[in-house]
């Protein structure tokens, strides 16, 4: 209530305070949710969102909207009714849908009443995931250098993540499976990873897979895949082909989930939707869960992400011709500069160079957006092995992309 009424109001904090005799016990916020580090990309875009002209590649978007057949999808469900609540795992259409995609695409059976669940984003379907699989206490390893929302979750969930960095040998990054059998311990219940992988770019392969499934298998673990960036992949046979899933390995008995999204394939980051695939247990307590977290994804949203599934494929291609070729000009530009080590990215849509002798990522982003302009990515953001590096998102159209690397290659040449 406003103050100015007649009766007697309550002591501010600032008079308690001066009544020495008080004792001030405050509610605090709660430990899980300090122990949340913030996030060093946002901190470079908050400052950068300040400033005018700033070239923007720091974060995990493209600056193309949304296609017209998916806005205008949305605009039909909204008046053909899909304004009322839906399933908790999502419109059964939706998930008949995504079970036909895994088995065109990925040559993977699903049943879609009991293994696949839709979320309002992926980050989303990480939270529902990771929340299903970890008790207070128990521990996490996860593959870094990584998107940081994994570890951040893991904390939230009273949790605790191991991060283990994925070594850079010979041009390309590895897993490095002795560090991950000596942080094994008999609290680690979960390893996650990212294939294709933000901020590397990197991309298991079907080995690495399987060693990773055996791993999961012998500990006793649960194997968390990201895999929202399948589809932005440069390594199949054509664009288009998505890298290959831990599904294709799994069996539907197999401790593994997998989470999913619209955002990166179909442009759609704004909309807020994505899936999580897990076995039939952990995904039924998902759609459970779902019910005090989000309810569900909002369902006209889902109705447009039908129309995405079902007629995206050639808008897809037009999209990924162009990263590609963004990914070859950045690398060419990158390969060029002094002092960069610039490994190849097999899929998603980052580079990860490694600024030689760098030890503060963070002050070089600062420096380069102030001196230049330019706005990327600390590596340091990404957890260990990450420090040294920096992230460049090839997303942005060329008028973007060309007179950044020149700043960039200058601010180089000059520090
Ligand atoms: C590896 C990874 N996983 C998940 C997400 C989350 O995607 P969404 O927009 O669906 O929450 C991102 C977004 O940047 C990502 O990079």
């Amino acid at each position: 209530m406003a103050h100015g009424g007649t009766g007697p109001q309550k002591p501010t904090i600032a008079q308690l305070d001066l009544f020495g005799g008080y004792e001030i016990t405050m509610p605090s916020v709660a430990a899980s949710a300090l122990q949340v580090p913030n996030s060093r990309i946002r901190e470079i875009a908050e400052a950068a969102m300040k400033m005018d002209g700033v070239l923007k590649l720091y974060f995990g978007e493209s600056n193309v909207p949304t296609p017209e057949y998916i806005k205008r999808a949305a605009a039909r469900a909204l008046e053909e009714g899909y304004t009322f609540y839906s399933e908790n795992a999502g419109l059964p259409g939706l998930r008949e849908d995504l079970a036909a995609y895994y088995r065109r695409l990925q040559g993977v059976t699903l049943d879609p009443r009991s293994e696949l669940v839709v979320s309002a984003s992926g980050v989303q379907a990480l939270n529902v995931g990771i929340r299903c699989v970890l008790n207070p206490g128990d521990e996490a390893l996860v593959l870094t250098p990584a998107w940081p929302n994994a570890s951040a979750i893991i904390r939230m969930d009273n949790a605790v993540p191991v991060e283990i960095p994925l070594p850079l040998q010979g041009g390309r990054y590895t897993i490095d499976f002795d560090a991950l059998e000596r942080a094994v311990t008999p609290r680690t219940r979960l390893l996650a990873y990212t294939s294709p992988s933000n901020p590397l770019g990197w991309v298991a392969t079907e080995v690495e897979q399987e060693r990773l499934l055996d791993f999961a298998r012998h500990h006793n673990l649960w194997l968390l895949a990201d895999e929202v960036y399948d589809r932005l992949y440069y390594g199949g046979a054509t664009l288009g082909v998505p890298a290959p899933s831990i599904l294709r390995k799994a069996t539907r008995d197999d401790a593994v989930m997998v989470a999913q999204s619209f955002s990166k394939m179909y442009c759609m980051t704004g909309w807020r939707i994505g899936w999580l695939v897990a076995r039939r247990d952990v995904a039924e307590r998902a759609a459970q869960l779902n019910e005090f977290i989000i309810s569900h994804a909002t369902s006209f949203i889902q109705r447009a992400a039908q129309i995405a599934l079902a007629q995206g494929e050639e808008e897809l291609t037009r999209m990924l011709d162009r990263l590609k070729a963004n990914r070859d000009f950045c690398l060419a530009a990158l390969r060029q500069m002094p002092g960069l080590t610039v490994p190849s990215p097999d899929g998603a849509f980052y580079v990860f160079p490694k600024v030689n002798g760098l030890t503060d990522s963070f002050a070089f982003c600062w420096k380069l957006l102030q001196d230049t302009k330019v706005g990327i990515a600390p590596g340091v953001a990404f957890g260990a092995g990450g420090e040294g590096s920096v992230r460049i998102c090839y997303a942005a159209e060329r008028a973007i992309l060309e007179p950044a690397m020149e700043r960039l290659a200058r601010f180089l040449s000059q520090s």
